[in-house]
């Protein structure tokens, strides 16, 4: 058996300069110009138990200073406007802005990125916060992919979560989005809530498909450490699910997306199948531009960029980053410059998340580094356990070792 906590054996590491820059097959990335970019909007309606993203509540007053430092980040970063493929405002709720407020957000979004260079402008929203005013804002800024925290159709599982929305606001959501003509829609889901069964569950993804989507991501639930639902696990308040039975509704997910066709292409990620032959999937397109490891540009608080070889992540902190940025300062409070092999590790682990896998001779392209020099005895190891697929070519996660994901990966660093 590996021991998936045993360090990687130093004598394996190979050391030589990286490759030259090169272009991602999935995505046809390249590896240091960034063709991404990132925005964050903090704010929410109300803080959710299980949730550590950087987000704030009761903070709405400072929705138009915060616009007016992101406006100043963007310009202390970017030298003229960028073609890029992909944009992806996150948060937080970016939809919990003022028609009036997010009409800003895109637009200053667009003076930096023109909308005419992109495949794919994505917006995250939860359900309840869309109105006809914004996504007539969002459609008229050429938003044309929307992704919506639906988390579970079950009134129970929703106040498990603390969310405040009920099922039906999911339809309500994509009806209105399917009126000023974007269909584009993924749909968050979280299984293992505290209290679902595996009924509840497969109701969750009927429900789901009841809906004309494109896309869907379905995610364990996390206990993330200092949030309520961690405080009250810790307590015994809350119990959550058996193992076995997570891996039960990870399995049901995977086999009822692909009996209906779609295309399992990442851990957690599941897009409908193309319209027609010779044409892609419904894949996000943003996100596999983070899973090829390519560079991608990271604006607001908490946001991460990777651009120019450089690693940077922003404050957390509201204030701060408002401060900062109004005067002049930058909101950067970690930077790393990683050295080719730990970044070719990385790759590695990134890439091995897509159900595709990796394939070595483009491996070995785009960082410099031998696929079977980095992993060392492990990658036959995981082979005869049959967590990971080697036809020689492509290494892959596979069914076995899609719960183990994580872990498995993990070994490779
Ligand atoms: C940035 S968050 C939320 C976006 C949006 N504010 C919302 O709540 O609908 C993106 C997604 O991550 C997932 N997520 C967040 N925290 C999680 C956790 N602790 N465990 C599992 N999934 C989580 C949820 O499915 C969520 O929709
Ligand atoms: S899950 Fe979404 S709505 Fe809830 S606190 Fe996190 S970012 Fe805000």
């Amino acid at each position: 058996m590996i021991d998936m906590d045993q360090g990687i054996d130093n004598t394996t590491q190979a050391s030589r300069p990286p490759a030259a820059d090169s272009r991602d097959a999935a995505t046809g990335a390249t590896h240091f110009v960034p063709k991404a970019a990132y925005l964050h909007v903090p704010f929410c309606a109300h803080q959710c138990g299980y949730c550590d993203f950087a987000s704030v509540t009761g903070r709405d007053d400072r929705r138009d200073d915060y616009l007016d430092a992101l406006a100043a980040e963007m310009a202390a970063i970017l030298d003229g406007p960028k073609s890029l493929r992909t944009i992806f405002i996150g948060g937080g709720t970016p939809t919990y802005l003022e028609p009036d407020q997010l009409d800003r957000l895109l637009e200053l979004t667009n003076r930096w990125f023109p909308v005419q260079s992109l495949a794919e402008f994505t917006v995250e929203a939860n359900p309840n916060t869309l109105t006809e005013a914004k996504v007539d804002v969002l459609a008229r800024h050429g938003v044309n992919r929307v992704s919506l925290g639906a988390q579970s159709f079950e009134p129970r599982m929703l106040r498990a979560l603390e969310r405040d929305h009920d099922p039906e606001s999911v339809g309500r959501a994509v009806g209105l989005l399917g009126d000023v003509g974007i269909t584009n829609v993924s749909i968050d889901l979280i299984f293992g809530v505290p209290g679902q069964t595996l009924e509840n569950w497969k109701s969750d993804l009927e429900r789901a498909f009841t809906l004309p989507l494109r896309h869907l991501s379905a995610y364990g639930l996390t206990y993330e450490k200092g949030t309520k639902l961690w405080k009250e696990r810790r307590l015994g308040i809350v119990q959550p699910v058996d193992e076995e039975l997570e891996r039960q509704m990870f399995d049901h997910v995977i086999d009822r997306t692909t009996a209906a066709g779609w295309d399992h292409y990442e851990v957690s990620n599941f897009a409908m199948p193309a319209p027609a032959e010779g044409e892609e999937a419904w894949r996000c397109e943003h996100n596999l531009i983070y899973w090829a490891n390519a560079a991608y540009y990271g604006f607001g608080t908490g946001a991460a960029a990777y651009v120019d070889g450089e690693r940077t992540l922003n404050t957390r902190e509201l204030d701060a980053y408002i401060d900062r940025c109004s005067q002049g300062r930058s909101p950067i409070s970690q930077r790393e410059r990683l050295e080719p092999e730990p970044k070719a590790r990385e790759t590695l682990i990134v890439n091995l998340r897509r159900l595709d896998g990796v394939e070595r001779t483009v491996f070995e392209r785009q960082t410099g580094y031998s696929l079977d020099e980095l992993t060392g005895e492990r990658l036959p190891e995981f082979v005869s356990m049959g967590l990971l697929a080697d036809d020689g070519e492509r290494l892959r996660l596979t069914r076995e070792g899609l719960p183990l994901a994580d872990g498995i990966l993990q070994t490779f660093l």
